[in-house]
Formats: structure tokens, sequence, C-alpha cells
């Protein structure tokens, strides 16, 4: 049989403040044996997520990631090779893999994919992607007819899915992201009813015309100054989606956090909840569902940033960070 060998993206220094090609390096190992109850894995799409920086700034929902080792990341994989049952040969899983070609992990580590077409659904709608949005707003959000919702980082892969499932349940959906063009892009292809560029300046008179009735839902994906201006537009008995807070990842140290916490939250009786996807994976089945008849329906646009090549992945992620991207952003590895 041919040797194979595992290409491997190193994080080999953490950063101290921007995310840089330096702070990586490809390498080479061989491919790893699967042990007993292991299943030997041939990554075929890596997930660039915007939380791939904020673990090289210590424990969140995992474990931190550390200098010297394979840059940890979710990817979309191929069984090679199961030495654990009910997996076989071809399989699909989505696992963290981190960055390499190949991976032999525990079996239960892997989540079994069903085969869509295309795959790259399996990392975006159908992925962590478009149930953070379905659970965030519905189950977080719980937006109601004829409300405003307002969606930070929304030409993001979570943000147009969040902007989209809002409209579909019979809200004024207002997105922010940067620059004119992806705002455009939000009211003209995925009809958002409007949109706000958060680097135009004015961000709290820009929001205040685009939402005059106020905010009852705002999904943050941000954190920092965004929610500092949404927080002081909610309406009474708002509810704030806390997602994730992209503007504070990518520094070290984070920035401050915002004013009117808990001021606002008071005088409001606003509720401010964080929320991490899998708390709702129980009901991964039904969202599921939701989500493809919304797909199959045209209601729900899919949007997808596919890059190829391992050793572009560094460079993937910096772009992301600082706002390269539409929609959901992965690497295609083999
Ligand atoms: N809670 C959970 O379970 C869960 C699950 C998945 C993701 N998340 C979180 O959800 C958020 C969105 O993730 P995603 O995958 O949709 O994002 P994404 O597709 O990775 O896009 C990130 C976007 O953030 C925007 N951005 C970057 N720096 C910013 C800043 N300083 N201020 C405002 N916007 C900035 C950029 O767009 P612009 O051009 O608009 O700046 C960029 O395109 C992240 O915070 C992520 O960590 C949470």
């Amino acid at each position: 049989m041919e040797a194979r060998t595992n290409r491997q993206i190193l994080l080999v220094e953490k950063p101290t403040d921007r995310l840089a090609p330096q702070h990586f390096r490809l390498t080479q190992a061989p491919v790893p044996a699967p042990r007993d109850g292991e299943v030997l894995l041939r990554v075929r799409y890596i997930s660039l997520d915007a939380a791939n920086r904020a673990w090289m700034q210590g424990a969140t929902y995992r474990a931190a990631v550390e200098s010297g080792t394979v840059m940890a990341g979710a990817a979309l994989a191929e069984v090679i090779e199961a030495r654990a049952d009910g997996f076989a040969p071809g399989d699909l899983v989505f696992a963290d893999t981190g960055w390499q070609d190949y991976a032999a992990l525990p079996a239960r580590q892997l989540l079994k994919l069903p085969k869509v077409t295309p795959l790259t659904h399996l990392l975006s709608v159908y992925g962590i992607a478009g149930l953070t949005a379905y659970f965030g707003l519905l189950h977080v959000g719980r937006p109601q007819v004829g409300e405003t919702v307002v969606v930070s980082a929304a030409a993001g892969s979570v943000g147009l899915l969040v902007g989209q499932i809002g409209k579909i349940k019979g809200c004024r959906v207002v997105g922010i992201a940067g620059g004119r063009e992806k705002c455009d892009w939000l009211t003209d292809a995925l009809g958002f009813d409007a949109a706000v560029d958060y680097k135009a300046g004015n961000l709290f008179q820009a929001l205040k015309a685009a939402a005059p009735q106020g905010i009852d839902v705002y999904f943050d994906n941000v954190g920092g100054d965004i929610l500092e201006a949404c927080l002081a537009q909610m309406n009474l008995r708002g509810r704030i989606a806390c997602c994730g807070a992209v503007s504070q990842y990518d520094r070290t140290p984070a920035g401050h956090g915002p004013r009117g916490v808990p001021g606002l939250l008071v005088v409001k009786r606003l509720v401010m909840q964080g929320f991490i996807v899998t708390d709702y994976f129980k009901e991964r089945e039904a969202a599921l569902a939701d989500l493809q008849s919304w797909v199959a329906a045209g209601k729900l646009k899919v949007q997808e940033d596919v890059i190829d090549g391992l050793e572009n992945t560094p460079r993937a992620l910096i772009g992301l960070l600082a706002g390269e991207n539409r929609g959901k952003r992965m690497v295609r590895v083999g």
C-alpha cells in the first residue's frame, strides 16, 4: 500500500494581538493508526469559525488551544477505517479533527451525518450554523409576529440564517454588517428589511432609522459597542440572545463590556441570555426538519464560501475575522 502522510497545521505561537500567518506552520506526520474503539477519518471540509480565535484566548466551552499542537477545529470527515461498532468506511461524520488530512478519534466523539447534496450544507444550514441560528432565535429570542429582530454579523454564517428565519416568522428584520455592499446584499438578495453598516460611523442613529419601533429581539454575535448601541434601543421586555462576541476575539486583552448592564436590563425588564447550540441538541431532528423544509420551499437561502487547500486554512481564518466572508466559510481539504 502506498505510504500516506498527514499534513498538519500547527499553532506555533499564540497571538498577543491580531492573528497572523506566522502563528501557524504546515508540517507533516505519519497517518495515525486507529486503536480499539477509534475510527480513522479523512478530513473533507474544515469548518472555519470565529470561535477558533477565541479558543486561543483561554478555556471557553472547550479547553484552550495550546501552541505546538495541531490547530483545533471542527470538520466534515469520512471514515476510512473503523475499529469501533456503528461505523463503516464511507460514513460521514462531524468531529473535532483539527486542521489536518487525517485524524484517529474515539467513536464516542463523532456525530454521524446523513449524506446530503451538496455535502457542504452539513457544515452550513444543516450544521452548527443553522442550528445555532434556529435555536438561538426561536428558543432564546422568542420573536413574535410583527416584532423587530436585529442581528449583528448579519452576513456571517449564523447571522444570515437568523435574519431569514426572522422573516419566515413574520418579523421586521434589521441586519448589522461591515460595508455598504454586504448591507445591500442582505436587503436585496436575502430579504432583510434594512441593514446598517457599522463601519460607516454613527451606528446609534443609523440603527434608530432602521428600527424606528425599537428592538424586540437582538441576536448578538459580536458584543462590544454594537451590543451597547442595541441595548439602548431595546423595547420593554425585549430579549437579547447572546450567541458570541466576535468583536472581542482577535485582540488581547478583550475590550470593555457595554455600558447599560444591568441598569437597562432592570428598567426595561430585558432578558439577556447566553446559549450554546448543543444545549438544544435533543431537539435537533425537529429543527433540521424545519430547516430542510424552508430550504426546499426557497424561503431560506444558503450562502457558502468554500476555499480550497489545507495550506490556506490560516489565511481563511484571518480573512474571516476581517469580514472577508459572506455566509459559511470552510476549507475543502480532500
Ligand atoms: N453560541 C453558540 O453555540 C455558537 C455557535 C456557533 C457560532 N457562535 C458564534 O456566533 C457568532 C457568529 O459566528 P458566524 O460563524 O456566523 O460568523 P462568521 O461567519 O464566522 O463571520 C464572522 C463575521 O463577524 C464580523 N466581524 C468581525 N469582526 C467584527 C467586529 N469587530 N465587529 C462586528 N462584526 C465583526 C465579520 O463581518 P463584517 O464584515 O460584518 O464585520 C465576519 O464576517 C460568533 O460570535 C461565534 O462565536 C456561537
